[in-house]
């Protein structure tokens, strides 16, 4: 490839069209492309003339309608007024452009100072005023850059900042210039510089893995080759650059490879993933844990009055299975919430609670929203997260990545043992000067050890969980039972049901049988009960026996030798014993492989199930 030479029409749009591609598993139902007139001066002249193609329905649907078209349907603006012909934000922003720029009061605005302006009009996501979703931009350039940070320019002040080396704190600062010496940065690499705008690195990975993650209020600009960034104010804690970042994910990571679905992919890759989230932070030698995203704040966090654990969907489920080794390790009251209650409820928050907010987008609002709310109330903010860059990891105190490589199936998996991973490493850091406390870290730390191995064993029992599937795929309801540890199992298990496979599913805690759920029971409900060898062990069987009293024939969850269970269960799933608080990853796949099985079954797009999106940007 030699981009020296610009890219064709064609070009561009065979990489939007994959850009589009790649973000189709975060759950658009359609998607379109605008083409320029094409005579080099879109802006002035042939802003009537934009080639407007778009499809409902798979971004293939588009690929087709382009090949029939052949870029040949053009898009008139009425000569009177504006009319919409959609009520998509992406349409009226374009129409808002246009009458600034028709309304200008001097011939010679910019594109860039135009785009400002409107900005500043725009309320909602990604607008100046209230952020959603990530911009990035993408840098491509075949010899290495003569930087690798771009300056901010400030609009109405000169732009000014202290000269280079390390500021007070150690980071590197730029040399003083003035705006048109910023100007010229990228000015001699024009010509081998190619810039790619998204809104999530998956759709310019395979061109480059350097990118600029956007701030709030940024206005980005390329002009002739020459990228600029614009802050329209100064705001206290500006970083005077932003900086180019290499990004760790490969293609690979992001193409189905041999599985049929990314889901598949993801639920087989944690024997991996789960070791990536522990990589040079687990040593398993010495049985001590190291997380650098929190060492300048543990000690604050081992003083404060609670840990509150804020997510949604999954992430918040992931919240749920380590509640109760967070409580035991750190000897604090910990709440878990979902983002959307515990925004409706104006939770009260102090500035001695320690907030962690757990998703693996890093972008969904309603966790993101309930993030202000906790900062604003001066409470130290802590990031679960797995997306470099994402809001919610910009916007916390402090955090955890939890390096599960990208996610793409809607039905979250892999962030899930993930994320479950990273709580427990932060609660064993959170007791590891406490004497009383060690022989149980070892055992946890000793546990992760074998995790990976553990996970394995499982991930062998995916045939005759297919026959299982096979059995129950016509049913209409699933329950799924359990306690203690595995109650969590049982949310996680009837979330991934309901949402790729549209069987009623529901997790049930077993204590609560006897108040209602007990009704449901009969010899054609199927039934799902999680029994471990654990502290509930005795209550579990007792469950098993109420829901075998009531004719109920229940498929049991077990611990590999645990015989007396598997005589009073129509059927077992036998999985490999754990330390009783990571017993929960082990429960959780058997209903992740259940779950994928049955959708495959059923005949649906087990990775882009119905109604949902992955991620959630609208509260
Ligand atoms: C959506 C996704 C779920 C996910 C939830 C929270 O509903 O479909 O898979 O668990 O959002 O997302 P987050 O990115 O914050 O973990």
């Amino acid at each position: 490839l030699n981009y020296h030479v610009p890219r064709t029409r064609r070009e561009i749009l065979e990489i939007l069209l994959k850009g589009l591609l790649r973000l189709e598993y975060r759950g658009y139902d359609s998607a379109g492309v605008g083409i320029d007139g094409g005579n080099g001066k879109e802006w002035e002249a042939n802003a009537r003339s934009i080639q407007l193609i778009k499809q409902s329905g798979k971004v293939k649907a588009l690929d087709d309608e382009l090949t029939m078209y052949m870029c040949f349907f053009f898009f008139f603006r009425e000569s009177k007024g504006y009319e919409f012909e959609s009520e998509t934000d992406t349409e009226t922003i374009a129409k808002l452009v246009k009458y600034m720029y028709d309304n200008r009061e001097s011939e010679d605005l910019s594109f860039a100072t135009l785009v400002e302006r409107v900005t500043q009009q725009l309320v909602g996501a990604c607008s100046s005023t209230e952020r959603g979703g990530p911009l990035l931009i993408g840098v491509k350039s075949d010899h290495k850059l003569s930087t690798d940070h771009i300056p901010i320019l400030y609009r109405s002040l000169h732009y000014c900042i202290s000269p280079a080396g390390k500021d007070k704190k150690g980071c590197p600062t730029l040399p003083r210039m003035e705006q048109d010496t910023c100007h010229t940065l990228f000015a001699e690499e024009k010509k081998s510089v190619e810039y790619y705008f998204a809104s999530d690195a998956s759709a310019v990975i395979e061109h480059t893995n350097r990118v600029i993650f956007l701030e709030d209020d940024d206005v980005a600009a390329v002009t002739a080759g020459r990228l600029t960034i614009h802050r329209i104010k100064r705001t206290a804690g500006d970083h005077p650059a932003r900086a180019i970042q290499t990004l760790q994910m490969e293609l690979q990571q992001i193409m189905k490879g041999n599985y049929s679905s990314f889901m598949q992919k993801e639920i087989f890759e944690q024997p991996e993933s789960v070791v990536n989230t522990m990589r040079g932070r687990v040593n398993f030698n010495d049985n001590t844990v190291t997380l650098g995203g929190l060492k300048d704040h543990i000690k604050e966090i081992q003083r404060c009055r609670r840990l509150i654990l804020i997510a949604c969907g999954t992430s918040y489920h992931a919240g749920v299975a380590t509640r109760q080794v967070l409580e035991e390790l750190t000897e604090l009251p910990v709440m878990v919430e979902l983002a959307s209650d515990f925004l409706d409820r104006n939770t009260p928050v102090f500035r001695d609670d320690v907030c962690f907010f757990i998703s693996q987008s890093g972008e969904t609002a309603d966790s993101l929203m309930a993030l202000r709310y906790c900062k604003e109330r001066g409470a130290l903010t802590v990031g679960v997260t797995n997306t470099v860059g994402s809001s919610i990891s910009r916007e916390t105190d402090c955090g955890v990545h939890i390096n599960a490589g990208p996610e793409i199936g809607v039905a979250s998996t892999k962030a899930y043992t993930s994320q479950f991973v990273a709580l427990i490493m932060f609660a064993l850091l959170m007791c590891d000067d406490r004497i009383s406390m060690q022989p149980r870290r070892r055992e946890i730390i000793q546990g992760l050890r074998v995790l990976p191995d553990l996970i394995k064993e499982v991930l062998s029992l995916d045939d005759e969980i297919q026959r299982l599937a096979a059995e129950l795929y016509q049913q209409k309801s699933v329950l799924i039972m359990g306690r203690g540890y595995h109650y969590a199992t049982c949310l996680e298990g009837a979330l991934k049901i309901k949402e790729i496979t549209y069987m009623h599913s529901e997790g049930i805690l077993a204590g609560e049988l006897k108040h209602g759920p007990l009704a449901l029971v009969d010899k054609l409900m199927p039934v799902i009960m999680i029994i471990m060898r654990d502290h509930t062990y005795t209550k579990c069987q007792n469950a098993l026996q109420q829901v075998v009293a009531r004719a109920g024939r229940p498929i049991v969850i077990c611990d590999k030798d645990d015989y007396e269970t598997a005589k009073s269960s129509s059927r077992t799933i036998k999985v490999p014993h754990c330390v009783d608080c990571l017993q929960g990853i082990l429960s959780v796949i058997p209903l992740q492989l259940l779950s994928f099985h049955l959708a495959v079954l059923r005949g649906f797009d087990v990775d882009c199930p119905r109604n949902l999106a992955k991620s959630v940007t609208v509260e």
